[in-house]
């Protein structure tokens, strides 16, 4: 049995399928080295509450055939209550990092670990004091696939499920119509969950924040089908312009008017949800197991990450010193690592040798 430790764990931003998994397999691997797990509830909504919402996990906390459920059983925190872009809208940003590095210290810990995606991980990286004397060790999470050095995050794969699922399904009802379907998928201004989920569901147009497009080609692809029906798949971050709203709207509006029957689709909060998928659960209990072994070794300031099919620990300041950066516009200082669809990405030339159609692809 390793070094007594006690640890925390908590589950930030938007939920996602797989957080269970984590949690359970966090809680089992830690029972294992005879060490204490504290579960902080909602996130930061817990460590802000006074008194701090956090209680010891058991094994018993999350019984295995719980660990596949969607969602969080510790929270991911509540809307409209003070979270870092409202402390920063009323100048109390210091104040409110005082109270969650105060509430961690509170709690006694060795280590955090951090379930959360790209903006979680851009405010660790950025309020470093909230963190002081404890080791964070972070485990990336996310439907959108925006974290960089990573192959894959919890929950993406469940999500692209989620949606091919949704999309196979509407296929039915769009043959009996002879309709279209422009089906809208989450992933802010990356586009990997709509590129993988069109392909998976066979759309005949598959839209991505990457890629520019051309709209006359989008209709001429719809009028050349060989059938009058199938799925449109637009990523939520597209623009067209000098159109505004909704991405699914814009593209559903453009095809009204060259007379294609069609429908817009918003399946939304459900590519978040549904049972994990079994790839989602092993890449949980992979990250989870690294995570541990990150602790063990008193590693800080790291991100669990596959690469190429390994599970190794990186540093945050890798993280942030890859890829694109940009600026959060509500918070001064803070930079967000974007990783986006690649031009190298391989499904590119594979939605096009399907004779999809995703935009003008530069040679
Ligand atoms: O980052 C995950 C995500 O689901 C995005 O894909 C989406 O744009 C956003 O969160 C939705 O957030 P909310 O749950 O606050 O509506």
């Amino acid at each position: 049995m390793s070094e007594s430790k006690r640890i925390g764990i908590m589950t930030t931003g938007g939920d996602c399928s797989g957080l269970n998994t984590v949690i359970q397999r966090v809680i089992c691997g830690a029972a294992v080295r005879g060490w204490t797990v504290i579960g902080i509830r909602d996130g930061t909504d817990g460590l802000y509450a006074t008194p701090v919402q956090a209680s010891e996990l058991t094994p018993e906390s999350v019984p295995l055939a719980a660990a596949r459920l969607s969602g969080s059983i510790l929270g991911n925190g509540r809307a409209g209550v003070m979270n870092f872009e409202a402390a920063a809208k009323i100048g109390k940003l210091d104040e409110f990092n005082k109270k969650l590095h105060d509430s961690l210290i509170s709690l006694n810990l060795d280590t955090l670990v951090l379930v959360g995606g790209n903006g979680s991980l851009s405010l660790a990286w950025r309020f470093k004091e909230i963190y002081a004397g404890v080791k964070l060790v972070c485990i990336p999470k996310t439907i959108d696939m925006d974290v960089p050095l990573t192959d894959a995050t919890v929950g993406f794969n469940t999500a692209v499920q989620q949606l091919t699922t949704y999309c196979d399904q509407l296929l039915m009802t769009a043959r009996s119509h002879h309709r279209w379907f422009v089906v809208q998928a989450m992933g802010r201004d990356c586009g990997k969950l709509a590129l993988e989920a069109g392909i998976a569901t066979g759309a005949a147009v598959i839209l991505m924040p990457e890629i520019k497009f051309n709209m006359d080609k989008v209709v001429e692809r719809i009028k050349n089908a060989e059938t009058d029906y199938g799925i449109i798949m637009v990523s939520e971050g597209i623009s067209l312009r000098g159109h505004s709203g909704r991405a699914a709207d814009m593209i559903s509006r453009q095809l009204t008017a060259a007379g294609i029957a069609n429908r817009p689709e918003f399946p939304e909060h459900l590519m978040r949800s549904g049972d994990t998928t079994a790839t989602d659960r092993i890449l949980a209990t992979t990250m989870a197991d690294c995570a541990l072994c990150a602790i063990e070794n008193n590693e800080t300031y790291v991100m669990t990450a596959m690469q190429n099919g390994v599970c190794k620990t990186i540093t945050l300041a890798e993280f942030f010193s890859t890829g694109d950066v940009v600026a959060d516009p509500h918070i001064s200082g803070l930079m967000t690592s974007n990783a986006y669809v690649s031009p190298d990405d391989p499904l590119l030339q594979v939605a096009v040798d399907m004779g999809t159609y995703i935009g003008e692809m530069k040679d």
